[in-house]
């Protein structure tokens, strides 16, 4: 679909009572884009497997790992990370988002999905696992008692229950929410995760870089977004339902260090040769220009991992 008829829909839907509700509807029962696939509940594994390798790589052992208090936020439909991390024996996970998107069905399709990726005795999870099966779901059970039973807990929206937690996290995990965040809140965001992180504590997260409208318009680069003011993108594109910044590295790194985190690892991927020669010939809008290097104008995603002094 066209990226920009595609903003111009969010932006009316944002603009109508109800327009969320209709397009998680329309998520959820047309398009599809929602559903607890084998291929993303697959891969978000993955990136929970990328998590763990960070934390042993680093010096974790696996029962230092299973004793950790994990905030999972921005959790959205499927709580696959939490998951699998359940799986490996953490028993105190808190789940966080600003709108409430997880249901029981999400819960019990994701779990299913997870249980079936973990059967395969080749998945490099199997070394972390514990040998505690899932805990089994009643048919119609409600989502409080589903986490109950898995030792979650959901807030959602958070910013109440962040505001007077206290530090009580050892870990937090955000996968791929910051795009979605725009500064000022982006700052506001990750001094709340300071505050609720125990000293010592671990901040990872991926966050993609690119023009997210070019997955589902192939007419467009991956660096699309970067031709526009940003009062165009602000005042046009921009929606309710889909705030999509075009931050770079240097506001995480800003960010991070504003909030007081020290910076412990910050992967950046930049595009590929054929991505770059497209960049080489797209008019980037001034204000981004001059505001990033080439370099970090490039960039596709980044993984950052920060730690609490
Ligand atoms: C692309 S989804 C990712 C969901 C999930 N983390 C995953 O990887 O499957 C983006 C998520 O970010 C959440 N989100 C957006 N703004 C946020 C904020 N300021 N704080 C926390 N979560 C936010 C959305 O509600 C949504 O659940």
């Amino acid at each position: 679909m066209n990226w920009f008829a595609k903003a111009l829909v969010f932006k009316s839907l944002s603009a109508i009572p109800g327009g969320a509700a209709l397009y998680r509807y329309a998520q959820w029962n047309w398009t599809k884009s929602i559903v607890a696939t084998p291929q993303r509940v697959g891969q978000k594994i993955d990136v929970g497997m990328g998590y763990l390798k960070w934390l042993t790589d680093h010096g974790y052992t696996l029962d230092e790992i299973r004793g950790l208090r994990h905030l999972d936020l921005g959790t959205g439909w499927h709580p696959t990370i939490p998951l699998l991390f359940h799986k490996i024996g953490l028993r105190d996970q808190i789940l966080a988002d600003v709108t409430a998107l997880m249901t029981p069905d999400t819960f019990v399709d994701a779990l299913a999905q997870t249980e079936n990726i973990l059967e395969d005795k080749q998945h490099p999870a199997r070394q972390f696992l514990s040998n505690e099966k899932f805990p089994a779901v009643s048919p119609g059970a409600d989502l409080k008692t589903l986490l109950n039973d898995f030792s979650m807990s959901y807030h959602a929206p958070y910013f109440k229950w962040a505001g007077g937690a206290g530090e009580v996290v050892d870990l937090v995990t955000c996968t791929e929410v910051f795009m979605h965040v725009e500064r000022p809140i982006l700052d506001d965001c990750f001094k709340l995760i300071y505050g609720v992180l125990k000293p010592g504590g671990i901040f990872m997260a991926p966050v993609h870089l690119f023009d997210i409208y070019s997955n589902s318009d192939p007419k467009i680069s991956v660096y699309n977004h970067l031709r526009y003011s940003r009062k165009f993108w602000k005042n046009v594109v921009s929606s309710d339902i889909m705030t999509f910044s075009r931050h770079k590295s240097p506001d995480y790194r800003e960010a991070l260090e504003g909030a007081g985190f020290e910076i412990l690892t910050f992967e950046i991927e930049r595009g590929s040769p054929a991505d770059i020669a497209k960049l080489a010939s797209l008019d980037v809008h001034s204000e981004l220009s001059t505001r990033y290097s080439s370099d970090e104008l490039s960039e596709k995603h980044l993984f950052f991992v920060a730690r609490k002094p």
